[in-house]
């Protein structure tokens, strides 16, 4: 039965791109830092290592060159961009957007540039909003930008999370679909956003401008997210490929939030996703929020193994809660 939901693909990924700062910080230095060691952050999460912005590294400056990056993948320069959607939980300001600072470092003086909150899931929140505005016909091509300084809102005391979060950014440029003319068009097949503010408290930062007037830091009740996570991927994902009429056999790639390597394996086998289709960068990120996502597409385009014409299904879940997934034909 034709699914009447399911339309072309109205936008397809034209180049993909990622920055990483340049300090590792390792298990073992944390274990000098705080009560943990790298056996506990291994087999909890299959964290071995992430990366920490330098002292006045922004997130605007790692989202400025995932941009770059994404733009030279896909042989495009600036002029070409008339969107920014850029996910983050950690603005280099209260306001303006960081997307409008990207906006300006390149130059970029037409269009619109803004931010998305959703945290962990926002950048299947960035590019369905993305998505949404080129097919509506304000936006030919857009800057879809996950960015992230999480090392900025942790409490390096604690120790239940301090071990998790990491830093980075990765970009992909997304472009309005040129029509049909085949079966398999590439481009954004299907895709399912959620959320429920009842779990807020359950993954929050204990700070806000309006609140206490200060940043605050990231505070997570572990487990009930953990538990949370794997039921809310697999809903999300079998809602996306009913939308899509597909099945876990269907994909060729599943990209995972990469927020710990037991909630991706579980997932992944409650879907009946075979482990080889798993992307996983946790290892060597952490946890970069909305970043990981788009950091672990171009780990995987960059290296070969995402090619043209491919399956991908992204989905991540995160504070809120929001959850959500994407099904793209690359
Ligand atoms: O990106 C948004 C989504 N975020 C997530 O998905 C995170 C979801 N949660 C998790 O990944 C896991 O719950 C954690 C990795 C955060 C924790 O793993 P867990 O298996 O749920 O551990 P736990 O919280 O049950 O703690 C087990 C023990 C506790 O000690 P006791 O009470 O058993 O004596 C903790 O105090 O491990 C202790 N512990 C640690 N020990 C060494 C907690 N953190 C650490 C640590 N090093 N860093």
């Amino acid at each position: 039965m034709q699914n009447d939901t399911l339309r072309p693909p109205a936008t397809r990924i034209a180049g993909v791109g990622s920055a990483l700062p340049a300090r590792v910080l390792t298990n073992a230095d944390l274990a000098a830092m705080v009560d943990t060691s790298d056996e506990w952050i291994v087999s909890r999460t299959g964290i071995e290592e992430r990366r920490i912005a330098a002292d006045g590294e922004c997130t605007s400056d790692l989202a400025e060159r995932a941009a770059r990056a994404a733009l030279g993948d896909a042989g495009l320069t600036p002029d070409d961009i008339d969107l920014i959607v850029l996910a983050t939980a950690t603005p280099d300001n209260t306001f303006p957007s960081t997307a409008v600072s990207v906006q300006h470092r390149l130059g970029i003086t037409r269009g619109a540039a803004f931010d998305v909150a959703a945290v962990c899931s926002g950048f299947v929140f960035a590019m369905t909003t993305a998505d949404a505005l080129i097919a509506q016909g304000l936006a030919k091509r857009a800057l879809v930008i996950g960015a992230e300084t999480f090392s900025r809102i942790l409490d390096w005391e604690d120790r239940t999370t301090c071990v998790l979060f990491g830093d980075g950014a990765g970009a992909v440029v997304l472009e309005a679909a040129e029509g049909a003319g085949t079966d398999k068009p590439r481009g954004l097949i299907a895709a399912c956003l959620r959320s429920d503010g009842a779990h807020k408290d359950k993954l929050y930062v204990d700070g806000g401008p309006s609140s206490t007037q200060t940043v605050g830091h990231l505070r997570m009740r572990g487990q009930e997210v953990f538990r949370f996570a794997v039921s809310a991927t697999v809903d999300v994902v079998e809602d996306v490929f009913a939308k899509a009429e597909m099945s876990a056999d269907d994909i060729d790639w599943f990209v995972p939030h990469q927020a710990n390597k037991r909630i991706i394996d579980s997932s992944a086998k409650k879907l009946g996703i075979a482990p080889e289709k798993v992307i996983l960068t946790v290892q060597k990120h952490g946890n970069t929020s909305a970043a990981s996502i788009p950091l672990a597409l171009a780990a995987a385009a960059e290296d070969g193994r995402i090619k043209r014409g491919d399956v991908v299904l992204l989905e991540a879940m995160g504070g809120g809660f929001t959850w959500g997934a994407v099904l793209v034909r690359w």
